[in-house]
């Protein structure tokens, strides 16, 4: 937690789901009580494919939908790419960005996802920029400065429109089941916060820093209470709205 900034949970169902998977969605907006919407924000980003349907069906709740990825431009001839402005469009008002399997799969290094980045904002977007080492940099002791790196490369020096937030997923923990120790987090997120503070000033103090990797109902009370964890980014524990409901859940006792 940071005190001033509100949580986020926000779940990423990556390359998961179809239409029948849209019952999750709704079980999750009618679960996002009073309770949990006085302490937090929730959103889910969903697959392209979902987007619409998905915002229509929480047009009148609290629960926002957003997407995975975006291109740098507003539009033209990029064949299976989505812009800001599609996604907008859609009815979501997030999107991710830099993901580590964007970044491994296809080949996204940091200065495309500062573009992305500035074209999520651009669009008044939530715009959740991810960073992480990988297991090999971890085990050579490079996690910090892989961190400044990935956050001075990916993130626009100035935005106008939107909400920057910066997830820490360390790629090792991602899918594994494996989390880093409640100390390594609090080193991690102490860091960042105080590289925004250096690159941003004042408004440094106020972006949202996740945490993601392997997080579950079992252990996000432990993650989430630690220091400028301002919430969480949930890879397959969002697919199940009683489990990113869990992981919510967490945040009614921290
Ligand atoms: P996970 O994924 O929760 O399945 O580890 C997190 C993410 O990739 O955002």
């Amino acid at each position: 937690m940071t005190p001033g900034i509100r949580p986020l949970v926000a779940g990423n169902w990556k390359m998961n789901g179809n239409t029948a998977s849209l019952v999750e969605i709704a079980t999750m907006d009618a679960g996002f009580t009073e309770a949990l919407q006085e302490k937090i924000d929730m959103l889910v980003c969903v697959p392209a494919t979902l987007l619409f349907q998905a915002s229509q069906m929480v047009m009148n709740g609290n629960l926002r939908t957003g997407a995975q990825d975006c291109h740098a431009k507003a539009s033209g001839a990029h064949t299976g790419d989505i812009s800001a402005a599609m996604i907008y469009d859609a009815g979501g008002s997030a999107v991710i960005v830099g993901h580590s399997e964007r970044r491994a799969d296809h080949g996204e290094a940091s200065q495309a996802v500062c573009e992305k980045a500035a074209a999520g904002l651009g669009e008044g977007l939530q715009t959740i920029v991810c960073i992480g080492e990988t297991e090999e940099e971890r085990k050579a002791g490079k996690t910090l400065d892989v961190l400044k790196e990935q956050l001075a490369g990916s993130l626009p020096d100035s935005w106008e429109k939107g909400e920057l937030v910066v997830a820490y997923e360390p790629v090792w923990a991602i899918g594994t089941g494996l989390t880093p120790t409640a100390d390594d987090v609090a080193e991690a997120h102490a860091f960042m916060r105080a590289e925004l503070v250096n690159r941003y000033t004042e408004i440094g103090n106020g972006i949202r820093l996740l945490y993601g990797g392997s997080v579950k109902p079992g252990n996000a009370r432990e993650l989430m209470a630690v220091a400028n964890v301002d919430g969480a980014l949930v890879g397959g524990a969002s697919l199940k709205a009683a489990d990113l409901l869990g992981i919510a859940a967490a945040y009614l006792d921290i």
